[in-house]
């Protein structure tokens, strides 16, 4: 799997989200690659619909009701939102929120994307069984260095954590992947897929550089 987090950048802001949606869609389907993205949290009911999964960047552990302001994963999913990201970097969250996130989100038979920094919080929370888990060195995010070429040990050996718990937990791994090739090399090393920003949101032709990456993935 292939995400795109849009974070809160200028590029895909008010309708230009919806341009963006219907490109990645379109080339989902062309090379037949599962692409998901992840919307700034106030235009997600504009994309919810569509036929790539979309998923909240972050949800908070709070009750349908009087929650004023809070992300509720219950109403997100009425919204046809199909899952998170939890606890991304530049969007931190205890370990008791996480796990119970991660519950929430099986409850509610949605999918758990968990951001980690390093590859000792890969064998903290692995446990806990989410979907996915991208592990993402802070200091690579937004940089253009891939995590992929810079520190491939990182995924090689998340992966074998992963690999070596009986749950069914994906790797994702993402920061400063900007091109196919560093896609493939995050493959090559035990990746099933990226999560990914800048390199796609702020690149010049949405259609070019996002068909890149799907190639780079089939
Ligand atoms: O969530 C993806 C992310 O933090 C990586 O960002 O801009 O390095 O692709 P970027």
């Amino acid at each position: 799997m292939f995400v795109i987090n849009c974070k809160n950048y200028e590029e895909i802001s008010g309708d230009k989200i919806i341009k963006f949606v219907k490109t990645a869609e379109k080339i989902s389907k062309k090379y037949k690659v599962k692409i998901a993205i992840s919307p700034p949290q106030h235009l997600i009911g504009l994309v919810a619909n569509s036929s790539i999964p979309i998923f909240a960047q972050h949800i908070d552990d709070s009750k349908i009701g009087s929650t004023t302001g809070f992300i509720i994963p219950e109403l997100l999913k009425k919204s046809k939102v199909k899952g998170s990201l939890i606890n991304h970097s530049e969007h931190r969250i205890s370990s008791k929120e996480i796990e119970r996130l991660i519950l929430k989100l099986k409850e509610l038979k949605m999918i758990s994307i968990l951001c980690v920094k390093d590859v000792a919080e890969v064998k903290k929370y692995v446990k806990l069984n989410p979907d996915y888990i991208a592990i993402e060195p802070p200091e690579l995010i937004g940089s253009g260095k891939a995590v992929s070429k810079e520190q491939p040990e990182l995924i090689s050996k998340a992966a074998n954590i992963i690999n070596n718990s009986k749950n069914k937990t994906e790797l994702l791994c993402g920061a400063g992947i900007v091109s196919g090739e560093d896609v493939a090399k995050a493959i090559e090393l035990g990746s099933k897929g990226i999560l990914v920003a800048s390199g796609i949101i702020k690149a010049k032709d949405w259609n070019k550089i996002i068909s890149e990456f799907a190639k780079a993935l089939v």
